[in-house]
């Protein structure tokens, strides 16, 4: 029996975020170069995105590249931006049957040229469609993200066009990437690490974390099936008390 058949489709989460990590070591595991992992990943991505837009998910939040992955040796890193591009524009096909629509976050001026190029062009093609959005996480850190809030709020209040007593948690949100996108309910990391290296840290402020072993190019709908059968069985409580019905009063 799949795990899809348990799935209470009344109570899916809008919006799933997963970090996708372990290529290296599923590559590594096979005697191959770490960009073998990557190439093997797309399968993956593919496979969960179809998966999420059946089912009827709103947004799915991919962590494609962090700010801190720049960090890694550029033969690594020019090899992700290459299947980037190779693969944002193979699939663009696919968004397109889909009705998916492409978006991302993160700090998309410091990517190679070909590959804003690439986004921009496939981001403005799919920008009608509606059943769900795809949002790539690219040299995205949440550090990043909120010193940069920061520094615009700054500047306004600076320029008189906004007063420090207007800052609270619905400003801030504004002026985050993921403004025009709700918070996950639900955030997935595959390969057995149990952190969240610098991803949405605002953003998850309430949502039910899950962790898989396997590996991101062997993560396929199953898993995600998994993982939101999981999710489902959770009490989010937000910080309240459970609701217990009130028990009937023996005389
Ligand atoms: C995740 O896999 C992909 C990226 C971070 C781009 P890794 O490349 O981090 O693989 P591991 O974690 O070293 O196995
Ligand atoms: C997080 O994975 C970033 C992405 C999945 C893109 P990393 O492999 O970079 O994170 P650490 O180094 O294990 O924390
Ligand atoms: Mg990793």
């Amino acid at each position: 029996m799949s795990f899809k058949d348990k799935i209470n489709l009344q109570q899916l989460p809008k919006h799933i975020a997963i970090i996708m990590d372990g290529n290296g070591r599923w590559a590594k595991q096979k005697g191959k170069l770490r960009t073998f992992g990557h190439q093997n990943g797309v399968a993956a991505v593919r496979d969960t995105v179809e998966a999420a837009a059946e089912l009827g998910i709103n947004f799915i939040t991919l962590y494609a590249f962090s700010t801190e992955n720049w960090n890694r040796p550029a033969f690594e890193v020019n090899a992700l931006m290459e299947l980037l591009v190779s693969t944002i524009h193979k699939e663009t096909k696919t968004l397109m049957d889909n009705d998916i629509k492409l978006l991302s976050i993160g700090d998309i001026e410091s990517l190679p040229k070909s590959c804003k190029k690439q986004l921009a062009e496939t981001i403005e093609k799919t920008s009608g469609n509606k059943r769900m959005a795809l949002v790539l996480a690219l040299s995205y850190s949440s550090r990043w993200e909120i010193v940069n809030a920061v520094k615009q709020i700054a500047q306004k209040v600076q320029e008189g066009k906004l007063k420090s007593t207007d800052v609270d948690d619905k400003l801030i949100e504004q002026h985050l990437t993921t403004s025009q996108i709700t918070d996950p309910e639900l955030l997935i990391r595959t390969s057995g690490e149990y952190r969240i290296s610098n991803f949405l840290l605002w953003q998850i402020a309430y949502s039910e974390l899950y962790f898989t072993d396997k590996l991101w190019p062997d993560f396929r709908r199953e898993d995600l099936y998994q993982a939101i059968v999981d999710f489902q069985k959770r009490e989010r409580r937000f910080g309240g008390v459970t609701s217990v019905k009130p028990q009937k009063q023996h005389a």
